[in-house]
């Protein structure tokens, strides 16, 4: 039986002869969270872009939704699954932030009505209600972050891809982000995260995908991944401070979280 969003045997290829991913197989469910992590070049983007169909696969198959992406155009996988570029000045083209969210639902064909409520929702979903009629060029990068991300929410897909979401965020932004997650989960979508930033995988990730080497080398629960030693050093990746600090300690496995770390303090002094 296959998933929601499967990548079965896949390997692709850059059309300069590059081979970025080889033999990846990834099963993920309709309202799952996950975070994949890896170091520079692991094939992080090249995966998130053979989910929305941006790339198609040179072997193997991606199916969204009981649809081969082979079958179908990337406008129309785009429907399904919406992808937040990496770098937000790769995705924006409009002048005013407004026009920018309005893009999809507009590509859509919906209704005025709803392209408003759409441009709306997804603003104030990320806390940029204020900045419609602002140029997005004027923004600073967080911000241009959440606008891209808004306009990504407003097409209403039923995948919502984040790439790297936390670079130049500071802790509000953090919480913004961490709350749109939650709230697109709420509503049944399924959000893939990728992310250098490991703190952020600890709190708002039960499930993380690790990739090195071209391919996908773990596939679990956070925590026994990020008190796994031997697949974090394959992988180039730190844990959170606060694992390492645990760790070091010999405190109980898998704890990830400040909260954690002073429960099990607590514990320790107790008994
Ligand atoms: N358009 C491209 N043409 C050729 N090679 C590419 C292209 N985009 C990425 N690559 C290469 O593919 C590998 C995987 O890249 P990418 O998926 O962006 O990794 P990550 O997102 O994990 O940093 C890297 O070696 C990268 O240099
Ligand atoms: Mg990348």
């Amino acid at each position: 039986m296959s998933s929601f969003l499967s990548l079965e045997n896949i390997s692709f290829v850059y059309p300069n002869g590059h081979s970025a991913l080889e033999d990846v197989t990834m099963h993920i469910e309709k309202g799952e969270r996950v975070a994949i992590i890896g170091q520079n070049g692991a094939g992080k983007t090249t995966a998130a872009k053979l989910m929305n169909g941006l790339n198609k696969p040179t072997t193997g198959d991606v199916w969204i939704d009981g649809w081969n992406t082979k079958e179908y155009t990337t406008a129309q996988i785009s429907r399904k699954v919406g992808y937040v570029f990496q770098n937000p000045d790769d995705q924006i083209f409009h002048h005013r932030v407004y026009d920018e969210i309005a893009f999809g639902p507009k590509n859509l064909k919906l209704s005025e009505q709803e392209i408003e409520k759409n441009v709306h929702e997804a603003a104030e979903m990320v806390k940029i209600r204020d900045l419609l009629e602002e140029n997005p060029y004027d923004l600073p990068l967080s911000i241009r972050k959440f606008v891209t991300t808004a306009s990504v929410i407003a097409m209403n897909p039923q995948v919502i891809i984040l790439d790297e979401p936390t670079a130049g965020q500071d802790k509000m932004g953090l919480e913004t982000l961490a709350n749109v997650i939650d709230q697109l989960v709420e509503q049944e979508k399924t959000v893939i995260t990728i992310t250098h930033d490991m703190e952020f995988v600890a709190s708002n990730f039960h499930r993380t995908m690790v990739m090195a080497h071209r391919n996908k080398i773990a596939d679990g629960d956070t925590k026994e991944i990020f008190w796994n030693h031997a697949i974090l050093k394959e992988a180039g990746v730190k844990p959170p401070y606060i694992s390492r600090l645990s760790q070091s300690l010999g405190l109980k496995e898998g704890i990830l979280e400040i909260s954690d770390f002073i429960e099990q303090i607590k514990k320790e002094k107790r008994g």
